[in-house]
């Protein structure tokens, strides 16, 4: 009631300010008598994933919190895990706006923000400063103007910088906003980029004396062979998880809405389906060898379970979120 409220005030604004807004006043809500308009007391549904223990499966997905700024307010919700960032090696203001768009009557969004970000070392100073009992995930990129053929460094300064402050690295491959990067998904590229991340992951496991799992985020714009070919680079470097999906460039379910045609990565409910499709899929060709992390359209318990049953261990939500507020969290967590 109090979320549909808000609501409507937050969607009366350009969707970029709302978001902003949102995450000041969460910022400044932690640890006041205002922070109980959205404190939530959930039951526990622990869950075990990449050797590390989940309170429940339900996560926040990248890219709402990019700098870390609010993790106590989401812990508050009740998610079970905040991931925050892409986070780049340097701050980077991300494209031109206007950027995000609400598709509304398909309860779409469509980004196209390219990874605007306060830089590594602020988001670590504020992962620092949580008090979150859940885990923390960190979404890590490379810099726009790093070349491609250059982009592993990027992800190999983020991990070094990262490594002792989270409780999983996710490699973010998949965004379609930063020129070139997907093409880190295919072939020896994937192979070059995980082989190195898997060399940097011992000696700071050595170092840190703690093992942080890795996780691949892939895109759902992918053919089967080319996530078989995917499962088994996954396999080959011991990669510790994967996370599917990112949003998608395909915009078939909304066209001829408003905005249904702005450039950028198409999230929400017309990505549930084929997001899905791709947990299936990558069941099929890991099993339980790789666990896998679903999101992608998840706005109330029957999405959220499908991910589940098509094999995710854990799940994440981004657009639902936005469009039902922490109630989503909480529908999700008491059904399970
Ligand atoms: C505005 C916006 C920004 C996003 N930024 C990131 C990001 O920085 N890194 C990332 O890995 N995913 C990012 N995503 C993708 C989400 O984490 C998620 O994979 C995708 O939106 C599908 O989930 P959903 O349908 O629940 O939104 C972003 C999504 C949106 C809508």
């Amino acid at each position: 009631m109090l979320y549909r409220l808000a609501r409507t005030g937050f969607f009366q604004l350009d969707a970029e300010k709302a978001h902003d807004l949102a995450i000041q006043n969460f910022k400044r809500f932690t640890g006041t008598p205002f922070e109980l308009c959205y404190r939530q007391q959930l039951p526990l549904r622990p869950v075990e994933c990449m050797g590390l223990t989940f309170k429940n499966p339900v996560g926040l997905a990248a890219g709402l919190d990019k700098n870390g700024e609010c993790i106590d307010a989401f812990g508050a919700m009740g998610f079970g895990f905040v991931e925050v960032g892409t986070v780049t090696p340097r701050p980077q203001s991300g494209n031109d706006k206007p950027r995000l768009f609400r598709v509304l009557p398909a309860e779409g969004i469509i980004n196209r923000m390219g990874f605007n970000n306060a830089g590594v070392e602020a988001l670590v100073d504020n992962v620092k400063q949580a008090n979150f009992d859940g885990v923390i995930g960190i979404n890590i990129g490379k810099n726009k103007d790093t070349p491609i053929e250059e982009g592993v460094n990027d992800y190999l300064i983020c991990m070094e910088k990262v490594y002792p402050h989270a409780g999983y690295i996710a490699v973010n491959i998949s965004s379609p906003n930063t020129p070139g990067l997907r093409t880190l998904q295919y072939g020896d590229m994937l192979n070059e980029l995980l082989s190195a991340l898997k060399v940097k992951q011992a000696e700071l496991a050595e170092e840190y004396d703690k093992y942080v799992p890795l996780a691949l985020k892939i895109a759902p714009d992918l053919s089967d062979d080319e996530i078989t070919q995917i499962c088994q680079s996954l396999i080959d470097n011991s990669i510790d998880g994967v996370i599917a999906t990112n949003t998608t460039l395909d915009r078939s379910s909304v066209e001829g809405l408003k905005h249904g045609r702005e450039t950028g990565g198409l999230s929400g409910r017309p990505l549930t389906s084929r997001s899905t499709q791709v947990v299936k899929r990558l069941y099929q060709e890991l099993g339980e060898e790789v666990p896998i992390i679903g999101v992608g359209g998840i706005d109330d318990y029957v999405s959220a379970k499908e991910k589940l049953l098509a094999g995710a261990k854990l799940i994440q939500v981004y657009s639902g979120f936005i469009y039902k507020g922490p109630k989503l969290v909480k529908d999700i967590v008491t059904h399970l």
